[in-house]
């Protein structure tokens, strides 16, 4: 358990599901006290019948500037905020319909803008995101996914230096597949061939669960010195 996190004001935007919802949860266990965000009332509603009581829940589109500042602005400042929402088509370079390729970039890479830019941080506090290892391991089925990835990253870096006369430190983690409903896109057939395949490849000898990612979020965002860092969670994916 992290007793860093004891009385501690976290945010996670994206906790209504996945990788998000596993460190609201582990974070809510931990004695923080937590707000999940993200675009639909329904799946937040939903989270928070499966967290914590007294788990809060707001609407919040990371794409939309003005709301995130806004609701920044209406809030006292948070202890650690994690970007761990967003949605992004897959497809290759030459077929993927470029709309649907910006919109993917809008939503990860400008949402994790959006969030640097606003996000009210109390000094010794963190901005954890969240990339993705094709940064590091290009997959040429999801070319723009790692370059999304890696645009997170050098923003994150960048926002490290920038925030740290502030006294805010800030991360990244770098998850390969977790079985989180992200990968519902693929039908029940797809998934679970996706899981098998990885399985098969990654030196650890399964994929991930969304808690063993949350537990790298939590340990970099409560880490002191920490700062500047890509933490990567993937199971030997990069080496394999
Ligand atoms: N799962 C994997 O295999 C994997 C691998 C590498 C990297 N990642 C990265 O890990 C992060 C979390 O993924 P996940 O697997 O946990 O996905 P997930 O289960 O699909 O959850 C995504 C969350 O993000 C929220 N969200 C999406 N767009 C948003 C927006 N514009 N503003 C605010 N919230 C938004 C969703 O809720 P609403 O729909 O209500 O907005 C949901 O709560 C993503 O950035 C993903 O790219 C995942």
């Amino acid at each position: 358990m992290n007793d860093l996190l004891e009385g501690r004001r976290l945010l996670v935007i994206g906790g209504s599901s996945g990788i998000g919802e596993a460190t609201a949860r582990r974070a809510a266990q931990a004695g923080a006290t937590v707000t999940i965000a993200s675009r639909s009332r329904d799946k937040l509603e939903a989270a928070l019948q499966r967290l914590p009581a007294g788990t809060a829940a707001a609407v919040l589109d990371v794409t939309d500037a003005e709301a995130v500042a806004t609701f920044f602005v209406d809030q006292p400042h948070w202890d650690h905020v994690v970007l761990a929402g967003s949605s992004t088509q897959v497809g290759p370079v030459r077929t993927l319909p470029l709309a649907q390729a910006r919109a993917g970039m809008q939503n990860k890479f400008w949402g994790a803008y959006h969030v640097g830019r606003s996000a009210r941080i109390g000094a010794g506090g963190s901005l954890t995101l969240v990339s993705g290892v094709y940064a590091q391991r290009p997959n040429p089925a999801a070319v723009l996914q790692g370059a999304i990835n890696a645009a997170v990253e050098g923003l994150m870096r960048g926002l490290a230096l920038e925030l740290a006369p502030e006294g805010v430190r800030v991360n990244a983690v770098s998850p390969s597949t977790t079985a989180t409903p992200l990968w519902d896109r693929l039908g029940e057939a797809g998934r679970a061939a996706r899981f098998a395949e990885m399985r098969e490849r990654l030196p650890v000898g399964r994929i991930a669960e969304p808690d063993d990612i949350a537990r790298a979020i939590l340990f970099v965002a409560t880490n002191p010195f920490a700062t500047g860092s890509t933490v990567l969670v993937d199971g030997g994916d990069a080496l394999a």
